[in-house]
């Protein structure tokens, strides 16, 4: 169902009278803060190779190039600050009793802005971690990609997951276990196209009322029982 951000008078009530609220972003409410998408005009994946950069299989053949890249990307992450949409996440949750925050992002941003009960699906790039043993370690400033191997004789990688891995059990599972006792989920920023992330907003997963936010259709807008066809920052503040 279409819906134009004026028709957020019902929104709001709901969101008044939710006990349970789970939220999912994508990167685009990562956008507002001038974060690129990844398939979007001028997407990550529109400009690099997804399977020699966020692969097990590219960082085995080519950890220099890997690294390169998420160094840029932190770079970009610590130069933008968080958007009005992601502030307005983080107030939302001070009114919900039970509110839980799963994102696909991985610039820290919902934590910046002051988010509590965020779950980062896909990792985070704050840290590095060792391909070998459970070694960790901050990722504060650029890698020196001279320097990746670990005393152990593993490497050091990004603690991110990448295609093919599988999402770190505890955190989906929590994210599950929120999809399924929200009686409102809101859907922000995501094409809806990476999966486990994008069921937790399905019918066979949640019995929320699901209401998405975005300027394009997307994978879950057939499914949604409100798609709001307008950018995050044209409807969180207002909501919060
Ligand atoms: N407000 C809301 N949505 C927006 C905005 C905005 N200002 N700008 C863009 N969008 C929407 C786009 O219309 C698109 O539907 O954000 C979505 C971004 O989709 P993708 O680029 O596919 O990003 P995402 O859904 O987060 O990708 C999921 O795929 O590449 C992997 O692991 C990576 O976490 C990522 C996952």
């Amino acid at each position: 169902m279409r819906d134009t951000v004026p028709e957020l008078g019902d929104l709001r009530e709901r969101l008044d009278a939710a006990r349970s609220v789970t939220v999912l972003t994508g990167s685009g409410i990562s956008a507002e803060s001038g974060l690129p998408t990844f398939r979007g005009v001028g997407g990550l994946w529109r400009t690099h190779r997804v399977e020699e950069l966020a692969s097990p299989q590219g960082f085995a053949r080519d950890p220099r190039l890997v690294w390169t890249w998420y160094n840029e990307r932190r770079n970009a992450h610590k130069s933008v600050e968080p958007s009005p949409a992601h502030v307005a996440l983080a107030a939302i949750e001070k009114r919900v009793p039970d509110f839980t925050l799963a994102t696909q992002n991985v610039d820290s941003l919902h934590l910046r802005a002051g988010s509590r009960n965020v779950l980062e699906l896909h990792g985070n790039l704050r840290e590095a971690k060792c391909t070998r043993c459970d070694a960790r370690r901050p990722f504060d400033d650029a890698f020196d990609i001279e320097a990746l191997e670990h005393e152990c004789g593993g490497m050091w990688r990004p603690d991110i997951v990448w295609f093919g891995e599988s999402l770190p059990a505890e955190v989906l599972a929590a994210a599950f276990d929120a999809a399924r006792r929200a009686e409102l989920m809101l859907v922000v920023g995501t094409s809806g196209i990476v999966h486990p992330a994008a069921s937790l907003a399905t019918k066979r997963v949640t019995r929320a009322y699901v209401v998405e936010i975005n300027p394009e259709e997307t994978a879950l807008t057939a499914q949604v029982d409100q798609s709001i066809r307008a950018r995050a920052s044209d409807v969180l503040p207002g909501l919060a």
